[in-house]
């Protein structure tokens, strides 16, 4: 059969089994979030071209290359929204979730679009889980989230990542750190990739966390932002590091991590694993306290991290990757039984029991490989035979055992079993 239409380059159709894992990361994310204090926020996929534009940083990769943008109806420029902060912000502004009290902690779910070159775990649309904490400075805040992150990848079943803090200074510091940073890679510019030389003179600060191998050779020995902090810069990343220790986060300091986005301030921070190749960062963030005044708001300071599933999903070892199984699949033999087992399997749904059954009135043999397919914890048999002396048969397909069971009894004695 040809296929006639297949999804956009770059955009995945999330499948059973998968689907289940996903899923069951998405519960496991709401209780451990709601346990630190955060509510669900969620804003459309698709907003105003500007904020992002004005916002993210004009001159980042994902204004200048990836956003998604089109015209609406009235000629109005939207944008699909390549991440989740700034419409976060746009909300609480918006909604004046500020007020009486500007301390709020929100945390998300759903897809962003970056009109990216594709690679493992780097697709056009991908979905972050993600946190935004508004209103609070002390840099406890800051480990706490970083904490928080490192403890969902511990709880999803993510077994070795690397928590990597940097500092990306302020308004203060920044501009001193970047003209001696200038003045290193400049007479280096021809040296540097196409990409870099551009950045170069829009973006130094980028060329720091460039890919390549040649440009990562030239970045070695270039001035470091930590040795050019201002004394509140500074005060704040040694209390970023002494909470995180307080907290038993193991981290390393990366004066490489400089992030994509230009709205950070302060604290920058990933995560990475090595299990995912070139796209190493599993999730990241940092502080971005201008963002809500340039949006329009009042000097409130913001905190957050973002967290793609896609990556996440790659990362999980094998293990970890166990779709649900159906809990009982019901083979009836013959009309009778048939008849009989629609209103049964009903009865067990309803009940929570995860149930199948086979409606073609197959043979027993067929109807046990589906079974198995499914990988169902229990196969109930019955045939018209079995109807007439009112009890059916209950085999465990782990352990290969079988038990009689009477009729009348069968959803108390079935839920007994399966949860011995
Ligand atoms: P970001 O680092 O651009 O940050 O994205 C966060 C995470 O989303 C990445 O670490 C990665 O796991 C995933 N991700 C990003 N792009 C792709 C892609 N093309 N394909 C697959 N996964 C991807 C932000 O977006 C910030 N808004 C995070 C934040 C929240 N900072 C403060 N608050």
């Amino acid at each position: 059969m040809s296929v006639r239409y297949r999804s956009l380059k770059g955009m995945k159709d999330l499948l059973p089994p998968e689907s289940f894992l996903w899923a069951a990361i998405q519960s496991k994310a709401r209780a451990l979030f709601e346990s630190f204090g955060f509510s669900e926020i969620s804003t459309p996929l698709v907003e105003y071209a500007e904020l992002f534009t004005r916002h993210v940083g004009p001159t980042t990769d994902i204004v200048e290359k990836q956003m998604y943008i089109f015209k609406d109806k009235k000629g109005d420029s939207i944008a699909l929204r390549p991440e989740g902060t700034a419409p976060i912000v746009r909300a609480y502004l918006e909604h004046q979730l500020y007020h009486p009290d500007p301390y709020q902690k929100f945390y998300y779910w759903g897809p962003m679009y970056r009109y990216e070159r594709m690679q493992k775990g780097r697709y056009r649309q991908h979905t972050q889980l993600g946190v935004e904490v508004f209103g609070a400075t002390h840099p406890r805040i800051d480990a706490e989230t970083i904490a928080l992150l490192a403890q969902f990848y511990r709880v999803v079943g993510i077994e070795a990542f690397e928590v990597q803090i940097n500092s990306m200074g302020c308004r203060e510091c920044r501009p001193k750190f970047l003209k001696k940073l200038l003045d290193d890679l400049k007479p280096k510019k021809a040296e540097l990739c196409h990409d870099c030389q551009r950045r170069l003179e829009k973006n130094p600060m980028r060329v720091l966390d460039c890919k390549e191998e040649g440009c990562q050779q030239r970045v070695k020995g270039a001035p470091r932002i930590l040795e050019h902090l201002c004394r509140d810069c500074e005060g704040h990343f040694e209390g970023l590091k002494e909470a995180l220790h307080q907290l038993n986060v193991v981290y390393t300091i990366n004066p490489f991590v400089v992030r994509g986005l230009d709205y950070y301030v302060k604290t920058a921070f990933e995560i990475v694993s090595s299990a995912l190749g070139a796209q190493s960062s599993l999730g990241g963030g940092g502080r971005y306290d201008g963002l809500v005044k340039s949006l329009g708001g009042a000097d409130i300071p913001g905190f957050g991290f973002g967290a793609g599933i896609e990556r996440l999903v790659l990362a999980l070892p094998d293990a970890g990757k166990t779709g649900i199984r159906t809990d009982l699949f019901v083979a009836a033999l013959g009309s009778k039984a048939q008849a009989f087992s629609y209103a049964l399997v009903n009865k067990f749904r309803t009940r929570g029991v995860r149930t199948e059954v086979d409606y073609e009135n197959r043979p027993l043999k067929a109807q046990m490989k589906k079974a198995d397919r499914l990988g169902a914890r229990y196969v109930l048999m019955m045939g018209d035979e079995e109807m007439d002396k009112g009890e059916a048969l209950l085999r465990n397909m782990d352990t290969k055992e079988q038990k009689s069971i009477p009729m009348g009894d069968l959803l108390k004695r079935i839920k007994k079993e399966m949860d011995s």
